[in-house]
C-alpha cells in the first residue's frame, strides 16, 4: 500500500517554500474552472476589491465561511483584533449575497479561554443586518481537556439568513434510524407513538450533529498537509439544506477545498479564496484529483505526489510524525 502523506504544511516552512514553485497562482490571481465555472482565488477575504475580483459580479445564494478561529489564530490576534478582523469580512459578505441568502460560519469556543472566539464573534454579529437562525453544534471524534474537564468535542456553526432563503428540510435527515419509541399523542381516538406518526424512518440533524466522521488519515478525503479540514458530509448537508442545484456558493477560506468539492459533487457553482498560494492550488487540486479519478482525496498520498522524488526525499523524514495523527 502507497504510504507519502505530507506533514501538516503550517508547521513545515521549508517544504511550503519548496511547493510554491508548483502552485498556478500569485497573490491576486483567479483561476477559472473551464469545465462548470468554478473559480478559485489567491485572495483576502478582508479586501473588498479582491473579493469583487472573484465573484465578477454575480451575487452567491449560499455562504460558507471557516475561518481561522482556533489557539493559532488567537495568537496571531489578540481577541479584539480578531473580532475586528472578522466584522469586515462578514460585511464584505453581506454585499456579495443575494438579496435572499444563507450565511454559514464554523466557530470554535475554547474552554479554556473563556469559550472565545464565539462569545464575541455573536455579539459582533449582532450589529450586523444577518438574521440569526441557528447554532448547530458538530460532534468531533478527538478532542482536548481528557483529564480534569469535560472533552471538548465541539464545533460551532452559526447560521444567519439575508432576506427569505430556501431551506429544504429534507437535507435535514440523517442515515440513523429512529429507534426509540415513546412521545405518545392520541390521533383520531387511537394512542399512537412517534414511530407511527412520523414519516421519515430517519432521525432529523436538527441543530446537534453526531452523524459526522471528523476527518483523520484513513478517510479517502483526506488531505495530508491541510490541518483544519471539514467533513465533506458536514458541507454537504448545509449546501443541500440550502441552496438549490445551479446556485452560486462562496467559501473565502478554501484551504482544502471541502465546499468546491461538495459544491461539484452537488452540481453548485463555487468561487472560493484562500490567502495562501499552496491552499488555493490545493483546492484546484482537488477538484481536478475528482474529476480524474473520482476520489475525494489523496488517501496515502497527497495533493503534489505527481512532482516526484524531489518531493518524496525531503519528506520523508515527516512522515512517521504525520502517521500518528
Ligand atoms: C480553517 S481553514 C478552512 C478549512 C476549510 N473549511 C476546509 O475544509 O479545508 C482557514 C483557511 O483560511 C485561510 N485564510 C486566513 N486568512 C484569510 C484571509 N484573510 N482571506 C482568505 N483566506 C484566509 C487560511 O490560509 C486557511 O487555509
Amino acid at each position: 500500500m502507497k504510504n507519502n502523506p505530507l506533514p501538516r504544511l503550517d508547521t513545515s516552512p521549508e517544504l511550503k517554500e519548496k511547493l510554491l514553485s508548483y502552485c498556478r497562482l500569485r497573490k491576486g490571481e483567479v483561476w477559472i474552472d473551464p469545465v462548470r465555472g468554478h473559480r478559485v482565488g489567491c485572495l483576502d477575504a478582508t479586501i473588498p476589491e479582491h473579493l469583487s475580483l472573484i465573484m465578477a459580479q454575480e451575487l452567491a445564494q449560499l455562504a460558507i465561511h471557516d475561518p481561522p478561529y482556533n489557539l493559532a489564530a488567537l495568537e496571531i490576534r489578540d481577541l479584539e483584533d480578531y473580532i475586528k478582523w472578522s466584522r469586515i469580512w462578514v460585511s464584505n459578505t453581506w454585499s456579495m449575497l443575494d438579496e435572499n441568502s444563507a450565511l454559514y460560519i464554523w466557530l470554535g469556543a475554547d474552554q479554556n479561554n473563556g469559550f472565545q472566539p464565539l462569545p464575541d464573534f455573536i455579539l459582533m454579529m449582532r450589529e450586523q443586518p444577518f438574521t440569526p437562525r441557528s447554532m448547530i453544534t458538530m460532534r468531533n471524534q478527538r478532542g482536548y481537556g481528557t483529564q480534569s474537564n469535560w472533552m471538548a468535542v465541539r464545533q460551532e456553526l452559526l447560521y444567519y439568513t439575508k432576506g427569505k432563503p430556501l431551506f429544504n428540510v429534507d437535507a435535514e435527515y440523517t442515515d440513523i434510524p429512529k429507534i426509540l419509541r415513546g412521545y405518545y399523542k392520541t390521533v383520531n381516538g387511537q394512542l399512537t407513538d412517534n414511530l407511527e406518526r412520523s414519516r421519515a424512518s430517519t432521525i432529523r440533524a436538527g441543530n446537534v450533529w453526531v452523524d459526522v466522521q471528523q476527518v483523520f488519515y484513513r478517510m479517502e478525503e483526506n488531505i495530508s498537509g491541510c490541518y483544519a479540514q471539514k467533513p465533506l458530509k458536514s458541507i454537504d448537508r448545509i449546501i443541500r439544506a440550502s441552496s438549490n442545484p445551479g446556485d452560486l456558493v462562496i467559501d473565502y477560506f478554501a484551504h482544502s477545498g471541502t465546499t468546491l468539492l461538495a459544491s461539484e459533487i452537488l452540481q453548485r457553482k463555487c468561487y472560493t479564496i484562500d490567502l495562501d498560494p499552496i491552499y488555493a492550488e490545493i483546492t484546484i487540486r482537488r477538484l481536478e484529483h475528482l474529476r480524474a479519478t473520482g476520489k475525494t482525496g489523496w488517501q496515502n498520498g497527497h495533493p503534489f505526489e505527481d512532482i516526484g522524488t524531489e518531493l518524496q526525499q525531503s519528506n520523508t523524514e515527516h512522515q512517521s510524525e504525520n502517521l500518528l495523527f
